[in-house]
């Protein structure tokens, strides 16, 4: 039998805005069914808002996890519209998405907005994914590391040691997200080594329990080679996990690529 790989690996779907609430609660059903004999990983789905609760409530006695794909810092009071962090872990999930490229490109996320948030997120004893990554511009530049860094940094900012270690970090180069065009493993690498070395300056040797998830057109052809890579902890992924066999054939590829390596 294979040893368990440290950290223990996550991949989490985020289904964007997509999904009735029955199209919901079937794909969580399936991708439940589907993943049953998976333990050496974890597994999470990322409904909207509207469907999180049933989906939650779904997958109750099951080793599936669910993330909500934003939350609010503020816990209750006047603000139309948004979702408080104890309403998302009321609501069962376990995971929240923060600062993902959409975010910040279309709903003026910023660094700031992104460490309240996973302070928020801590306090209520969900786990923060916290989302950074450059554009293509960016990286032409050759500004990627600084980018990621910054971001990262940005991050961190309010966050205690102790609760730094329970975040997940996921590398999201923008280019790469809905495009098709994944980076390579080896560029990937590159980047989540550079975010690994930013972890240690502040915790050292802590930092190789924090999980840091690559995600951007990651599809069950490539996750194995992904996951050959040794700072990449698991994926978030976007398009590839909207139907059952795609991202049950990704989870699978994708562990059977963590027990090898
Ligand atoms: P993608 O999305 O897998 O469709 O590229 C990933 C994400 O945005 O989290």
């Amino acid at each position: 039998m294979s040893q368990s790989r440290v950290p223990r690996p996550l991949f989490c779907g985020n289904w964007k805005l997509w999904g009735s609430l029955s199209e919901s609660v079937a794909l969580a059903k399936g991708v439940r069914d589907a993943t049953a004999g998976v333990t050496a990983v974890d597994v999470a789905v990322g409904p909207g808002f509207v469907a999180l609760a049933a989906v939650a409530e779904k997958l109750q006695s099951s080793a599936l996890g669910v993330a909500a794909q934003d939350g609010y810092w503020e816990v209750k009071g006047a603000f139309t519209g948004e979702v408080a962090m104890a309403q998302i872990a009321d609501a069962g999930a376990r995971y929240v998405i923060i600062g993902h490229s959409e975010r910040r490109q279309f709903f003026a996320e910023t660094d700031a907005s992104v460490a309240r948030k996973a302070k928020a997120a801590l306090g209520v004893h969900l786990t923060p994914i916290i989302c950074i990554g450059e554009t293509l511009s960016e990286r032409d530049a050759g500004q990627a590391l600084a980018r990621v860094s910054s971001q990262l940094d940005g991050a961190m900012r309010e966050l205690s040691d102790a609760e730094l270690v329970r975040v997940v970090i996921a590398y999201e180069p923008v280019w790469a997200i809905g495009t098709g065009r994944n980076a390579t493993p080896e560029q990937a690498q590159e980047v989540h080594a550079a975010i690994r070395a930013q972890l240690s300056r502040r915790l050292q040797g802590k930092a190789q329990e924090i999980r840091i998830l690559y995600g951007g057109s990651v599809k069950p052809d490539n996750v194995a080679s992904l996951m050959g890579q040794k700072d990449i902890d698991g994926a978030l992924v976007g398009g590839a996990s909207l139907t059952v066999e795609s991202f049950a054939k990704l989870v699978k590829e994708g562990t059977s690529a963590c027990i090898r390596s």
